[in-house]
């Protein structure tokens, strides 16, 4: 769900809202200078659950690793849940709570985000 109750912090512009498609969960960078090029790169994706985006930091609670091998491939083959390709842990789109694998009951790390004149922008995790 979009979070609109706050600006404090710094934020990204991940894309033109309507860039995000169904079915389409989009990769990018989380631009943190600060953290490279010491530690490898944080991504996050957004994705569109219900009409509604959802963005999310790219790691699995399990590992601490990066959910896909394949730029853009987040879901399972029926759509339905966000899924980890190392370990097929299953995750609700909507909430990242995990369903089912090693790390069940853990959640993805959401990212607030907010529509700025057409814009999808994420906060910058601290
Ligand atoms: S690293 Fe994701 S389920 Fe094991």
């Amino acid at each position: 769900m979009a979070n609109t109750a706050s600006d404090s912090g710094h934020w990204q512009t991940v894309c033109q809202q309507n860039e995000l498609q169904p079915d389409q969960p989009l990769e990018f960078r989380i631009q943190r200078p600060a953290a490279e090029p010491g530690g490898m790169p944080l991504t996050g994706f957004l994705l569109l659950h219900d009409g509604q985006p959802q963005a999310y930091v790219n790691q699995c609670p399990h590992l601490g690793i990066e959910l896909n091998w394949m730029p853009g491939k987040f879901m399972d083959a029926d759509n339905l849940f966000i899924q980890c390709s190392t370990h097929g842990a299953l995750f609700k789109p909507g909430t990242g709570e995990c369903i089912t694998g090693p790390c069940q009951g853990d959640a993805l790390t959401a990212l607030d985000l907010r529509i700025e004149g057409g814009a999808i922008q994420i906060r910058l995790p601290e």
